[in-house]
């Protein structure tokens, strides 16, 4: 007899009569798999908004007893879900595990965005399967990108059948049922849905340290660059009510939080789906910056969407940090207009120029691509002569990775990798030598520091964050943890800044 006649038998004979249309819910392994197709889809139904979250009352013990884990890979989004995700968990009696051994479920929440992530998620599912054998009552499931794809799906069932439940990025608050079919059921349970998104308030939320908080403002992306399978996996750009988001913020200043960013796949669009508002990041900034926070952030930002109104609000300053993320992708307007990127080198040079304008102090940092399909030397060396010409202070920099139901996935990849790793290579110097130069100018400076806590590498030393997100490691008291203080910048190094704290308070940016 199998568990699931067993269980059938048990609430058979149980004197609590329950119809057989009652309880045969209870054996229906879920499978409804993702489609790349249906995700694509943009429909002109408004987005649902639902406020009335709550747990159901029959789970509320479910997790009495048992420990959760949740590896998290990729973005800021992701860390936002997996908190999520730990919120519920903690609301349905689970305690967080201090890692995969002693849990009795673990998440991988996952990334799509290029091979490599994916790689890296197939490796940790393999090397779980031990641990499953050896503790059949462990639930591991996979959810985030990789689980709204298609073929993921298929591979998993095919070749990695001790994983026990997969779902998708819009059923993440569907977890307290996905878990209870994951118990009751022997098959994989697979819940996925391929549909443009809502927009779920109230959801429980377990924050990692008390000083900095992820806020989101928007879910999705309408953009569609050729390259990009975000949109297929997140859904469509749909933004949260203005007064839903002021209010957390007023919330985590309440609670002494110094930091918060505001976080969207495209935060420049936010507001451009309100039917009855005419609202935008800028008009959001500015109210959000009067609210007692020393700190406010925003990213990720697309050119295209960037404002005149947004920029204007950057430049009163005060809390908002002039720190903004600009990815790029390509200096050529060739490459660009194959990415679908949707505005050309010289207007992002324009927009580069008026923000500079507005706010001198600005720092910029960015996104860059190379070797996307048919890209030439002469192309890559535009890339090149903009990252010069911008002065970025750092970039995130990739070879092309085709991305299975995306449009430049069906273009011939005919740069070879050799050249694609040369191209990365020349970048990343370029990258390495402007930084230093920068990161050189601040010795001597005073600078704001967020500490966050000790160094990695030497528990003497704390570590911590400047307004425009270098990393500084300094001598200082342990009382330091949290607060935001003043570090005179003794040495720079490529990518951190070694300092001593200040007794003066000299501000300088
Ligand atoms: N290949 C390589 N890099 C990619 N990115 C997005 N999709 C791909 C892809 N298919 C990069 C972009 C984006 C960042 C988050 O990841 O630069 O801005
Ligand atoms: Fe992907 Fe482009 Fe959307 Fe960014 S703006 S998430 S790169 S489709």
């Amino acid at each position: 007899m199998n568990e699931k006649q067993r269980l059938e038998n048990t609430l058979a004979d149980s004197s609590d009569k329950k119809s057989e249309k009652d309880y045969s819910k209870y054996f229906q392994a879920v499978y409804m798999p993702p489609s790349l197709k249906d995700a694509k889809k943009r429909g002109k139904e408004d987005v649902k908004y639902e406020s009335d979250f709550s747990i159901p009352e029959e789970f509320k013990n479910m997790g009495d007893g048992k420990k959760f884990y949740i590896r998290t890979y990729g973005c800021q989004m992701n860390e936002h879900d997996t908190e999520v995700m730990a919120g519920i968990f903690l609301a349905l009696g689970y305690e967080p595990a201090d890692g995969v051994e002693d849990a009795n479920v673990i998440l991988l929440n996952t990334c799509a965005i290029r091979e490599n992530a994916e790689n890296k998620v197939f490796g940790e599912i393999g090397h779980l399967k031990p641990l499953k054998l050896e503790k059949p009552d462990l639930l591991v499931g996979v959810c985030g990108c990789m689980s709204q794809e298609e073929s993921v799906v298929n591979k998993i069932m095919q070749k990695h059948a001790h994983i026990d439940m997969i779902f998708g990025t819009h059923n993440i608050h569907r977890l307290p049922q996905i878990l209870n079919e994951a118990y009751l059921s022997k098959e994989m349970v697979v819940e996925v849905w391929s549909k443009e998104g809502d927009v779920i308030e109230n959801l429980p939320r377990a924050r990692k340290g008390g000083t900095k908080g992820w806020v989101n403002i928007m879910y999705g992306c309408d953009k569609f660059c050729t390259y990009c399978i975000v949109p297929y996996t997140r859904g469509k750009e749909r933004s949260r009510r203005p007064e839903e988001i002021i209010h957390e913020v007023r919330g985590l200043a309440a609670q002494g939080y110094k930091e918060i960013t505001l976080l969207g796949q495209n935060v420049n669009a936010y507001g451009k789906d309100f039917a009855d508002l005419t609202y935008g990041l800028g008009d959001l900034m500015d109210e959000l910056r009067k609210i007692n926070i020393p700190r406010i952030r925003f990213t990720t930002s697309h050119p295209r969407d960037f404002d005149d109104r947004l920029i204007e609000v950057l430049a009163k300053g005060g809390n908002l940090l002039d720190h903004i993320h600009l990815p790029v992708q390509s200096g050529s307007s060739e490459v660009l207009k194959m990415m679908a990127r949707k505005y050309d080198r010289e207007r992002y040079l324009e927009l580069v120029g008026k923000i500079k304008a507005a706010i001198p102090n600005a720092t910029l940092t960015t996104d860059i691509i190379v070797g996307f399909p048919n890209e030439t030397d002469e192309q890559f060396e535009e890339t090149l002569s903009l990252y010069r010409e911008v002065e970025y202070d750092s970039a995130y920099t990739f070879i092309y990775s085709p991305r299975e139901g995306t449009p430049a996935a069906k273009m011939q990849d005919n740069v070879p990798m050799e050249v694609k790793k040369e191209r990365l290579q020349r970048l990343n110097s370029l990258v390495n030598e402007i930084s230093a130069k920068k990161m050189k100018e601040y010795e001597g400076r005073v600078v704001e520091v967020l500490v966050e806590g000790e160094s990695k590498n030497n528990p003497d030393v704390l570590a911590g964050y400047t307004e425009k997100s270098k990393l500084v490691n300094f001598q200082g008291p342990k009382s330091a943890i949290g607060q935001i203080v003043k570090v005179k910048i003794l040495k720079a190094k490529t990518w951190t800044l070694n300092g001593e704290m200040a007794e003066e308070a000299i501000e300088v940016n």
